[in-house]
């Protein structure tokens, strides 16, 4: 495998994750979540987002949750953004970067944020200048990249053009999202090598969620193509409120975990992301999808059985 020697995680649980519980989280608790991912040395934390409190009111705390998290030097703090009033409240709001959304299929686009691609691409001009004026980098997901729950196929020509649009933009980065996993790795990388040569300087993210175990394969291939930075949730928190059958994102400790195992640095420290999942999963009061939590890491090991250890042949 052609292995970059460093990747960059950004942690999306208290988003992507915290939006779609079925309880409230408490506001302390989302400040604590966060808190102890920084500590972890996460590089970059997606808090929470600015949208309409009436489309997502699990997050209408972001200001509060904002204001009350410790930034630590070396984390980037951003939020998520449909519009331009959710860029002005999250740049009020101090964050680092701005994320913003759009679909690349049209039926997703309307029922996530009530717009056609079109009105939201006008909105997200208007977000992106906002943001600039305010100094934030502005980075761009574009929801539904690699198919749709109610149209299916996505054509790679539209997926394209939506990139073409946030570019032109002054996006710093895009976000390629597989919002209801069903995006495999040849897809990815079709896509990738069509959309990588054609916007050099961009910095390309592929958001996953495991809906259908193929998180980690899309995650690898793309590092395969040079990709570097990949979104990942807590636990495996995570999903869209609307696109029906999405499931968590890849889970982080997992994702860690593999990187980790093949050598590749994240900076995160493992043992403490652990930590922070057991944690979460007490919060949101139920065991998340993340494997590692409970099998444990690679390198543990059990006792040997009665009897094998007086059998066992010397060591050369
Ligand atoms: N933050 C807070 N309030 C907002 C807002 C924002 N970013 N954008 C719009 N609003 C408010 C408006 O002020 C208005 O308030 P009012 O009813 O008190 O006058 C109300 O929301 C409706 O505004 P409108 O522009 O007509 O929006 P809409 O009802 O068509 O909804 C979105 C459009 C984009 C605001 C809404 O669909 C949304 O927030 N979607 C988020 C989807 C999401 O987060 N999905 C999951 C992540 S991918
Ligand atoms: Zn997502």
């Amino acid at each position: 495998m052609k292995l970059p020697t460093r990747v960059t995680i950004c942690e999306v649980g208290t988003r992507d994750g915290f939006q779609i519980e079925p309880e409230f989280i408490p506001t302390e608790q989302k400040i604590e979540v966060v808190d102890r991912l920084s500590a972890t040395g996460m590089p970059r934390i997606e808090v929470t987002s600015f949208v309409s409190p009436k489309a997502v009111p699990m997050l209408k705390d972001a200001e509060a949750v904002m204001a009350g998290i410790v930034r630590r030097p070396g984390t980037r703090y951003s939020a998520l953004v449909p519009n331009d009033k959710g860029a002005v409240r999250a740049v009020d709001a101090g964050v680092d970067d701005i994320h913003t959304v759009v679909s690349a299929s049209e039926s997703h686009n309307l029922a996530n944020v009530n717009m056609t691609i079109a009105e939201s691409l006008a909105k997200l001009e208007a977000t992106a200048q906002v943001a600039h004026r305010g100094g934030k980098p502005v980075y761009a997901g574009i929801s539904c990249s690699f198919g749709c729950p109610f149209e299916g196929d996505v054509p790679l020509a539209q997926l394209e053009s939506v990139v073409e649009r946030l570019v032109g933009f002054g996006a710093a980065g895009i976000g390629l999202a597989d919002t209801t996993g069903m995006a495999n790795p040849a897809q990815v990388g079709r896509a990738l090598e069509r959309l990588m040569p054609r916007f050099p300087g961009v910095e390309w993210t592929i958001h996953t969620h495991d809906t259908r175990a193929m998180a980690i394969p899309n995650i690898l291939f793309a590092m395969e193509l040079g990709v570097t930075h990949f979104d990942a949730s807590i636990g495996g928190l995570g999903g869209c409120p609307f696109a029906p059958g999405a499931s968590g994102n890849v889970c982080t400790e997992d994702l860690v975990h593999c990187l980790t195992a093949m050598g590749v640095d994240t900076g995160i420290d493992l043992d403490a992301l652990i930590d922070t999942s057991t944690r979460v999963q007490a919060i949101v009061g139920r065991a998340l999808p993340g494997q590692i939590v409970k099998a444990g890491k690679w390198t543990r090991r059990y006792p040997l059985p009665d009897g094998v250890k007086e059998r066992l042949p010397a060591r050369a």
